[in-house]
């Protein structure tokens, strides 16, 4: 196994953070992901707000292990294995429902809603020894469930922080995304699902590079400017994206490998939520309500990302292959939301981040171009992360301060700079954890 060190050039004092292409194309650093990273992380699942009634579930993965999560007849939110004990055979095929029973559609086992095996096919009949009798048949639990503000979290590994803790001070950041509604948040029904042929991390690391919407997403912003001169559809309440070109921008990292890109709002009457902005301070404080309106790119590691950008956006993604990933889109709501308001918010959301929409199609294709060049020859190190790098420094500045967070590293800029500086907390988590396995591994060898 390479060194790690070669993978990241990371040396701040001398003003350089370099990434090898291997990070995105090597499938035995691949395997390390899941092992390492997936495995022994708090992954995000779900949102308890899909799981209202007794028997609700989704299903969702962490890295390649499939994952059901229940809320039981008693009311109890449960995660799983989603595979039966039986063969193996993934249990429950749907993305959500309400199911008392999960039946396995190979040779019908079934289980309750608390993951109990309900029923093995014919076992009167079928001569096990009592060596069978003895097992467990139930499924299989994970090691960690726990919500943070009703999004769901699971761990296969027990050896995890709790999940504040783990959360840490992004939580400031989460709360701006969850606390938008008294009554909670919630998915409007439907979600784009996008498969592409490049490694997971370009999801990655698009969400904290602000640097390549005025290029990317041309297309989007020129239309944008059409529809305020009077032409096609102009219902859409679109930005004015050449407002953002001075506006203060900046990043923070966190431990764990979270981060943030933010930036001030110039359009904050934009908003779905500011006709209800004086309710929001009322509630959260004037602080917190000004920063629901500010643009903000939120990577919560390894799996989830909030961007409240051109709409609220929860996206989480999983790796395939390493050259494979799916990735999922949500549009996230304040549960009680006026019709009017709703319908504000999803005109903005299908115009970004639908297939049919102006941006996320254009996401997707650049992160194909970056795969089909990580197999260039002779081509080693990626120039992308250097951006506002004189621009940052380790700890907190004046904005953290008067957020009372301490991050590990913040940048200041504008929009301009496209500070790529943000991706630095992840790549270091993602470097240390996969460091650290290996190092337990050979411990134990
Ligand atoms: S694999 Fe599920 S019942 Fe056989
Ligand atoms: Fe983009």
């Amino acid at each position: 196994m390479r060194d790690l060190a070669t993978i990241i050039d990371d040396r701040p004092d001398d003003g350089v953070f370099r990434l090898h292409r291997d990070a995105f194309a090597d499938p035995q650093l691949f395997e390390l992901e899941h092992k390492f990273i997936f495995a022994r992380s708090w992954n995000f699942l779900t949102l308890e707000s899909q799981l209202k009634a007794p028997h609700d579930f989704a299903t969702s993965f962490i890295g390649r292990t499939p994952v059901l999560v229940t809320r039981d007849a008693k009311g109890a939110l449960n995660g799983f294995v989603n595979i039966c004990r039986h063969k193996g055979a993934v249990l429950c095929g749907a993305e959500q429902g309400n199911a008392r029973y999960h039946t396995c559609p190979y040779h019908g086992w079934t289980y309750d809603s608390a993951g109990r095996n309900a029923d093995i096919k014919d076992r009167n009949v079928a001569a096990y020894a009592p060596a069978f009798d003895g097992l467990s048949h139930d499924l299989l639990p994970l090691a960690r469930l726990a919500s943070y503000k009703g999004l769901v979290f699971g761990s296969l590994s027990a050896d995890v922080p709790p999940l504040e803790d783990f959360l840490g001070d992004m939580r400031f950041f989460i709360d701006v995304a969850m606390d938008q509604s008294e009554a909670g948040m919630e998915l409007v029904p439907g979600r784009m699902v996008y498969t592409y042929r490049a490694n997971w991390k370009l999801q990655l690391d698009n969400n904290l590079d602000p640097y390549h919407l005025t290029s990317t997403h041309q297309s989007f912003i020129g239309v944008q400017a059409r529809r305020r001169q009077g032409a096609g559809y102009t219902e859409a309440r679109g930005y004015d994206w050449a407002k953002r070109a001075k506006t203060r921008a900046g990043t923070f990292t966190f431990r764990h490998g979270h981060a943030v890109y933010w930036t001030d709002q110039p359009e904050p009457e934009k908003r779905p939520i500011y006709p209800i902005l004086d309710q929001l301070k009322r509630r959260v404080g004037a602080e917190r309500a000004e920063w629901m309106l500010k643009n903000r790119n939120a990577q919560i590691f390894p799996n989830l990302q909030i961007a409240d950008t051109a709409a609220l956006m929860l996206r989480t993604y999983r790796p395939l292959a390493v050259d494979r990933t799916e990735m999922r889109s949500y549009c996230l709501a304040p549960i009680g939301e006026s019709v009017e308001h709703r319908a504000w918010r999803l005109r903005q959301f299908e115009d970004f981040f639908n297939p049919s929409g102006l941006a996320t199609p254009d996401d997707t294709v650049v992160y194909e171009d970056c795969q089909a060049g990580f197999g260039a020859e002779g081509f080693a190190y990626l120039q992308g992360y250097e951006r506002g790098m004189a621009a940052t420094h380790a700890g907190g500045d004046d904005t953290a301060r008067a957020l009372g967070i301490r991050p590990e590293s913040s940048a200041a800029g504008t929009f301009e700079t496209g500070i790529e500086t943000g991706l630095h907390g992840p790549y270091r988590e993602w470097r240390r954890l996969i460091q650290a396995g290996l190092d337990c591994a050979k411990a134990y060898a």
